[in-house]
């Protein structure tokens, strides 16, 4: 018997195969090793994170706090207390496309005292899944950003951050970059070009993009 309206989940998204998840974990925790022996990286990061972690600090301790699975959110709906998840629930495309394999591309591995995260770049075909009333803009610069910019997998969070700041943090590297801010330092380093734009904030832009496999779905939890 099925219910008569569908259950609203906690969010929607992309969720990882376990083999893609795990790949993606290594390649997160390989980026943090490859950071943690560069002295400019930690000398500069080292200056924006709470004075209590300072001391003997550790990036890999200090990223502890990992999703339970590596996703990558579309809608977060909070069961339904957000606004627009019947609309959204409701669209043609997303009923007709969940529990469906998808590959999504990662261009850029991203840092900051908050976050660490994978920037994914979604194809026209899961653009159509993305909510299209999300203000891709954040507080700081405001500035409008095309639809889908914010899609990203959190890969970890520093103490008592939560995960939907990683968003916040592309946003704000993406919002640089598109008024053709100069980062403070940059230098080419295994798997692509490092860059700096202060504050704590580094991405990595990939040489060659990662792929991986996911299923379109809801999580109840
Ligand atoms: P993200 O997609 O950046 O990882 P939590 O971990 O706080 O329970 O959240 C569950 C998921 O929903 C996370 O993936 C998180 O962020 C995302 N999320 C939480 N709050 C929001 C929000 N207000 N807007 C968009 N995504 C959110």
């Amino acid at each position: 018997d099925h219910l008569e309206l569908p259950l609203i989940p906690y969010y929607f998204g992309w969720f990882l195969t376990r083999v893609s998840a795990k790949q993606l974990d290594q390649t997160g925790e390989h980026f943090l090793e490859q950071l943690a022996e560069r002295r400019e990286f930690l000398e500069e990061f080292v200056k924006y994170i709470d004075s209590d972690a300072k001391e003997n600090f550790n990036l890999q301790d200090y990223f502890q706090k990992k999703p339970s699975m590596l996703h990558c959110t579309t809608k977060f709906c909070n069961f339904g207390q957000e606004p627009n998840c019947e609309t959204y629930i409701k669209t043609k495309d997303i009923e007709e496309q969940l529990s469906k394999a998808f590959h999504l591309k990662i261009t850029d591995l991203f840092i900051t005292p908050r976050t660490v995260g994978a920037r994914v770049v979604l194809t026209e075909k899961q653009l159509c899944l993305w909510p299209t009333d999300e203000n891709e803009s954040n507080d700081k610069e405001g500035m409008k950003l095309p639809l889908g910019s914010r899609s990203h997998i959190t890969l970890a969070c520093a103490p008592h951050i939560k995960a939907v700041q990683t968003g916040r943090d592309l946003l704000e590297f993406l919002q640089l970059e598109a008024c053709k801010a100069q980062p403070s330092f940059h230098t080419p380093v295994e798997g692509g070009e490092l860059l700096c734009y202060d504050e704590g904030r580094w991405i990595l832009h990939l040489s060659k993009h990662i792929e991986v496999k996911s299923i379109f779905s809801g999580s109840y939890h």
